[in-house]
């Protein structure tokens, strides 16, 4: 199986899927975008537009390569039939399975489903599927057209020549794929979750800003803190992919979801995406009280 030459839905035009959208029309591939926030779709095709200008006056890219990468995208308004889809919408289990329940019911059978899931068990998220074996995870990182990393991710019903395929598909997009078993958030967000989570629990206990903590990491060598990396993921995303973690291991307390991320939540700081979160955007300032 190739999916050298798919026609690819990209389902959900926010961070994830405008930037998929991004590499994948760069990669040759004719790509629709859909999202059911009206105008988003849209919204994300002109922010690409920006981004390839961008790239274009830094030498990155010709005026001509940007303007076929960016003609090769379509905003649509409906889920349109292709030979591969890349879902990368909500992180929630009941909205995603409706999801694949409604692409099943148009793509024909031998298309393959990706999801962009973090932490979400693709086994799970087969159930009820007509064609279980058609779905694989297809996991990238923010920012997309930058991290090379892609966890090609199998569940218990996933084909083998499904996952080869789209590991074979993203090394062609130039990134580094690695495939792996479901298992609760992966490989990066198994790390992960623990290292965002001690964060957490520092400025719970007023031990440290959200700006010391991020400096201390940096000078450790990381090249974000957790709590800048935590505005750049999005805190909706962000804790909902910790809940799934922390269900999913069995409410094991190293995983704890933590207070202050439910109160950025609530408060509709999210992060970079709002212009708010642990700081202030663009300007990258402190924004929370400590
Ligand atoms: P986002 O909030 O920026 O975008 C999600 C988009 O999906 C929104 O535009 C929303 O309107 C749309 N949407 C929601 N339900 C939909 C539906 N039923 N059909 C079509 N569109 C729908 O979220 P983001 O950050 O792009 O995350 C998307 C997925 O990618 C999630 O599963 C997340 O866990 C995963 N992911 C996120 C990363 C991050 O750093 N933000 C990194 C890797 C994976």
């Amino acid at each position: 199986m190739t999916l050298h030459n798919a026609r690819i839905l990209v389902v959900g035009a926010g961070l994830m899927g405008a930037g998929i959208a991004q590499v994948a029309a760069q990669a040759g591939h004719e790509v629709f975008l859909f999202d059911t926030r009206a105008s988003a779709a849209e919204a994300a095709k002109a922010k690409l537009a920006q981004t390839l200008d961008g790239l274009t006056a830094k030498g990155k890219l010709t005026a001509d390569v940007a303007a076929a990468a960016l003609a090769r995208i379509t905003p649509v308004d409906a889920l349109v039939a292709v030979d591969l889809v890349i879902e990368a919408i909500v992180e929630n289990l009941d909205i995603k399975r409706a999801l694949f329940a409604e692409l099943e019911a148009l793509l024909p059978r031998e298309a393959v489903i990706a999801t962009n899931t973090s932490s979400i068990s693709v086994t799970a998220l087969a159930r009820g599927m007509q064609a279980p074996e058609r779905l694989v995870g297809m996991h990238f990182f923010n920012p997309v057209p930058l991290m090379k990393l892609v966890e090609v991710v199998s569940g218990l019903g996933t084909a083998p020549e499904v996952a080869q395929a789209v590991f074979d598909l993203a090394g062609r997009w130039g990134k580094t794929a690695v495939h792996t078993r479901s298992t609760p958030g992966f490989i990066v967000n198994r790390i992960a979750r623990p290292y965002y989570a001690e964060a957490l629990m520092l400025l719970q206990d007023r031990a440290a800003t959200p700006e010391l903590i991020d400096a201390c990491l940096r000078s450790a060598g990381f090249r974000m803190g957790p709590c800048e990396l935590m505005d750049l993921i999005g805190h909706d995303t962000n804790f909902a992919v910790t809940n799934s973690v922390f269900a999913a291991n069995f409410f094991d307390r190293r995983f704890t979801p933590s207070l202050v991320q439910q109160e950025l939540v609530d408060a509709g700081f999210l992060g970079r995406k709002s212009g708010r979160g642990f700081y202030r955007y663009p300007e990258g300032a402190p924004a929370l009280p400590v």
